[in-house]
């Protein structure tokens, strides 16, 4: 097996949309190299492609949202992960609906179990992707019995989508 391949052995890994948006432009993706990083102060790891529009956004405004998706947003996570913001309106072909966030620009997920508000600390180029930290500065989560089960990504040895409940 190649070694760019490595991460297949990975999986599954949990999948979560991140936001970002500037004062033209706001965009969902689907992520799942994803990662808590620190508790003090609490932050979240995550790296996109660089040609990602989120990463782009992202990368103006110093500001993101991860929205935490529970298996009803799966149709959504999945057109949020296979088509960009450069080319349909992700959030109204999705159904997601985006809501003003308290301390950042990029929009929290209205449909989502959990958003946490970000502010970038630090971005560094690793190659074909970015890895982009944030600071935490803000949550916002549902009560317990309203949530649903966060989406497992399962890539496997045949790189075939599924999204598990
Ligand atoms: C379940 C799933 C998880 C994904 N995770 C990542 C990820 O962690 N990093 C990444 O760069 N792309 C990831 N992708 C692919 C991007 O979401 C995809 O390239 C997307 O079109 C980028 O959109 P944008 O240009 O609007 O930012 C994932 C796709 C799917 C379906």
């Amino acid at each position: 097996m190649g070694k760019e391949f490595f991460h297949d052995f990975l999986y599954p890994r949990q999948v979560v949309l991140v936001t970002a948006a500037t004062s033209e432009k706001a965009n969902v993706t689907a992520a799942e190299w994803v990662s808590p990083v620190s508790e003090k102060p609490p932050a979240i790891a995550l790296s996109l492609a660089n040609s990602s529009l989120t990463l782009e956004l992202m990368c103006a405004s110093m500001e993101f949202v991860v929205a935490i998706p529970d298996e009803r947003l799966k149709d959504a996570v999945l057109l949020c992960g296979t088509t960009s913001g450069k080319i349909i309106d992700k959030f109204e072909e999705g159904k997601l609906t985006p809501v003003k966030a308290s301390r950042v620009s990029a929009p929290l997920v209205k449909e989502a179990k959990a958003n946490l508000e970000c502010k970038v600390l630090s971005y560094q180029s690793v190659g074909s992707h970015t890895l982009v930290v944030g600071e935490i500065i803000e949550v916002h989560g549902q009560k317990e019995e309203e949530e649903g089960h966060s989406l497992l990504f399962n890539q496997g040895g045949k790189r075939l989508f599924e999204i598990k409940a």
